[in-house]
Order: structure tokens, then C-alpha cells, then sequence
């Protein structure tokens, strides 16, 4: 990644300060590290390789050198944006599809943390937060994004089908004006993080929505039809005999249905 132009492309953004690297282990753990020592709202961690990148639960998020976006925006949540920190993710998320269909590219968000495009995974989000007593006191955001195709990993590392952006739109895809453009979108959609207009768009760029899926939670498989999502982001799905389900965020992966 080339360091001017990251600069460059960042430079009208209202962000915290800004910590680049060549190679970390994972841009969340230096982003957690730095919000417990009093980093400022919206500052950002980016790196070009991540060895030991996080997706939920440990598991493993693949970063490749100079082939993908991996950054960790951290924010200091307002009274507010306490009160709806379930959202954040979706905001992260619609964020991502954002930049995209600014590409000329509909992706869905296959709740709670991916963004497919073509059914595939293109991004994924890690939400964490640090912890002041009983209160949160920082939120890090960590976006992973395929950009080139050399940073899919190989099938059989995966549990998801996997993409890039060049899959879609060819090798010339600057990874800092994308990056660029998911920072713009989050940053113009943080105020509405509380409305319900946020949680219609939310909803309507579900992957699966009115379609059977079958979410593993927990190690158990649920069935229904995937209806929208609760006010808290939560998602909701109702059973072959119409009684509704909630599926609340935690060990849950979204499998379409049979
Ligand atoms: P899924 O529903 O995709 O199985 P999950 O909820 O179990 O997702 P996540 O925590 O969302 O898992 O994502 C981590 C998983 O993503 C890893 O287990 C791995 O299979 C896959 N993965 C790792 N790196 C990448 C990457 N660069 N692109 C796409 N998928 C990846
Ligand atoms: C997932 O799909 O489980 C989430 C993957 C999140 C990956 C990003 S890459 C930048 C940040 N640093 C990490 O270690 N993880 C997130």
C-alpha cells in the first residue's frame, strides 16, 4: 500500500490519528491496545498484511500482503451510540455495501458480519469494545475486505464461499479510495445509527431475506424464513407454522436453507 496516497485519500476525512503498518498480527488487537491508552474518536489502525487476523470467535482472518483492505476504526461511543451498540456492526456493514454500490456493485450483508457480493464473501466485520467498569468506553471496529484475488483464501480454509473486488471489477481497484469511501459512508451514517431509517436499510440489504435459512446457533440448527431484523438488530425469522424466532447475536452462523 502506498503510504502517500493513503495519505492522500484520507486527508479530507475527519479522523483520529492514523497508525500504519507493513505487518501486524491482527489491526483489532493494536486498535483495542490503543483505545485503552486514550486514543481519540475515529482514530484508525490500517495494515497491509495482518499474520494472526481475528474473525469471531478466534477465528482465523486471512491478510495477505498488499492484496486486501485490513483497518481498525476505533470510536468513543456518545451517550447516544451506547444505547444502540448492537447496531454497530450493521453500520459497519451497510458501510461496506455502501462503497460498493457506489462501484456499481449490489452486495447483501449475511447477518451479522459479512458482506457477499455474488453470494460470496467479499468483507468481513469484527466489533470489540474495551470496557470502563460497567460502562463501554471504546468501540474498535475491524473491516477485513478482499480487494485483489490473491487474497481469497484457498476452499478448503473456508466454511463461506470467498471473493475480491477484482472478481467483479477487474485488477485496477485502488485500495485507498475504497477505503476512502467506507470511512466517508460510516462517518455520514453514524448519526442515524439510532433511527429507524438505519434499520430499514439495514434490512433491506439482507442476504436471504424471504428465503429459508437455516442459522447455526450454538451448535443447533434453526429453520425459518428470514423476515427483517428487531430494533436491536437481532434477527428474525419466523417457522413453518408462523411463530416468530429471534436469533440474537453470538455463536451464530447463517446457512441458506433447503
Ligand atoms: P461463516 O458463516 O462464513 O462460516 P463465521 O461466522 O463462521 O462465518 P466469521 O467469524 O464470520 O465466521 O469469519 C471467519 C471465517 O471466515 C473463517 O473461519 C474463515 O473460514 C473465513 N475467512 C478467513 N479469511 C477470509 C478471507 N480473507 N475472506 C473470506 N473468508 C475468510
Ligand atoms: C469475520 O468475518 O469473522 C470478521 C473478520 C474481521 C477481519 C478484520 S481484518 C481487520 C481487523 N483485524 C482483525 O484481526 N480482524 C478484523
Amino acid at each position: 500500500m502506498n503510504q502517500n496516497e493513503l495519505k492522500k485519500a484520507l486527508s479530507k476525512l475527519p479522523l483520529g490519528d492514523v497508525r500504519y503498518f507493513e505487518s501486524i498480527g491482527s489491526t483489532n488487537n493494536e486498535a483495542l491496545a490503543w483505545a485503552t491508552g486514550g486514543a481519540r474518536d475515529l482514530s484508525l489502525v490500517i495494515a497491509d498484511e495482518q499474520t494472526a487476523g481475528r474473525g469471531r470467535l478466534d477465528r482465523k482472518w486471512f491478510t495477505p500482503k498488499g492484496t486486501a483492505l485490513a483497518i481498525s476504526l476505533i470510536l468513543r461511543p456518545t451517550d447516544g451510540e451506547k444505547s444502540h451498540l448492537s447496531r454497530i456492526v450493521g453500520l459497519a456493514a451497510l458501510a461496506v455495501a455502501d462503497s460498493l454500490r457506489t462501484r456499481g456493485l449490489v452486495s447483501q450483508i449475511k447477518w451479522p458480519n459479512d458482506v457477499l457480493l455474488n453470494g460470496r464473501k467479499v468483507a468481513g466485520i469484527l466489533v470489540e469494545s474495551v470496557w470502563s467498569g460497567d460502562e463501554v468506553d471504546g468501540l474498535v471496529i475491524g473491516i477485513g475486505m478482499n480487494v485483489l484475488k490473491e487474497a481469497v483464501p484457498s476452499a478448503e480454509l473456508l466454511f463461506f464461499p470467498a471473493t475480491s473486488l477484482e472478481e467483479s471489477l477487474g485488477p485496477h481497484v485502488e485500495r485507498e479510495k475504497v477505503l476512502h469511501d467506507i470511512l466517508a459512508g460510516l462517518i455520514a451514517l453514524r448519526p442515524h445509527l439510532g433511527s429507524d431509517s438505519f434499520i430499514a436499510s439495514w434490512e433491506k440489504a439482507l442476504a436471504f431475506r424471504g428465503e429459508q435459512v437455516q442459522p447455526e446457533q450454538d451448535g443447533s440448527l434453526i429453520t425459518g424464513k428470514l423476515i427483517g431484523l428487531e430494533s436491536d438488530g437481532s434477527l428474525r425469522l419466523v417457522d413453518e407454522a408462523g411463530k416468530s424466532i429471534t436469533v440474537r447475536f453470538g455463536d451464530v452462523r447463517l446457512r441458506p436453507g433447503k
